[in-house]
């Protein structure tokens, strides 16, 4: 069992950035990622669609093996992880927006929060920023078009900068200093907004976070891989596979990108 892979998951790359912190954390794991860039993004779908995808992607997982499986969308996380869990046995780690840490370093009492509209109206969403953020301001910024964008390959482009400023300067005008990145497709948008917030603004997302969880709940489960192997990397994608490469070309371990209906 120890040797099955971890399976992971989003509406397309962006789960990459949970991938690449993974296996820094747990290089002898193997891997199967798959990126459902047909149907991103998932951020404007109803809670019931965002759960039936889901649930095609966990079936696939479990189908292709996996004993564990990372849930690598805030998206997907807040709308279908309850779902998951009453319903399949296998250990998931999910991923939500990192308000918690926010909250509680911020100076200014306020903080800024981008990710999908899917997620800001998310019950278990909701639930976290009323628990953590009693004397927070924070505003909240749904931010439709970014996943798109990045999807499409277009990260540095014209477009998506004047969308990223149009979305980050209200947020400065109420002194945030804590911006909370909340999808994990903008991990890859982290050297653009710096050039919009300056150095007074820190960056939080949460893909640490998620790959200390999971060695924990490998650990807790005895499914850890220990040994040193040649661990496998396998990535699915149902488009054409050349903008997942190109996300992938500072990845240093051997892996395998495959286009697969799903
Ligand atoms: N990476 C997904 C997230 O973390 C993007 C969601 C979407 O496809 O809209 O929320």
């Amino acid at each position: 069992m120890k040797k099955q892979p971890i399976g992971i998951f989003d509406s397309g790359i962006g789960g990459t950035s949970i991938w690449k912190e993974v296996i820094k954390l747990l290089p002898n794991e193997n891997t199967i990622y798959l990126a459902d860039s047909k149907n991103a993004p998932y951020g404007e779908k109803s809670k019931e669609e965002i759960i039936s995808l889901c649930i095609k992607n966990t079936e696939l997982l479990i189908s292709k093996g996996c004993k564990l499986i990372i849930v690598a969308c805030n998206t997907a996380t807040t709308n279908a992880i309850d779902y998951l869990r009453k319903n399949y046995t296998i250990p998931f780690i999910g991923i939500e927006p990192a308000i918690k840490p926010a909250a509680l370093l911020s100076k200014t009492g306020a903080i800024g929060i981008l990710a999908t509209k899917g997620t800001l109206i998310s019950e278990l969403f909701e639930k976290t920023t009323a628990n953590y953020t009693k004397n927070i301001t924070t505003i909240e910024q749904d931010g439709e078009g970014l996943v798109q964008l990045i999807e499409n390959g277009e990260l540095n482009s014209y477009k998506l900068n004047e969308l990223l400023i149009s979305y980050i300067k209200p947020m400065l005008n109420y002194g945030i200093d804590h911006l909370v990145l909340g999808c994990t497709h903008y991990p890859y948008l982290i050297p653009q907004i710096k050039k919009i917030v300056g150095k007074n603004v820190v960056i939080i997302d949460s893909g640490e976070a998620v790959a200390r969880q999971t060695k924990a709940i490998l650990e807790k489960h005895h499914l850890m891989l220990v040994s040193p192997q040649k661990s496998k990397h396998l990535f699915y994608t149902n488009i054409e596979t050349n903008v997942l490469s190109e996300i992938l070309n500072d990845v240093l371990v051997k892996f395998t990108v495959e286009k697969l209906d799903f």
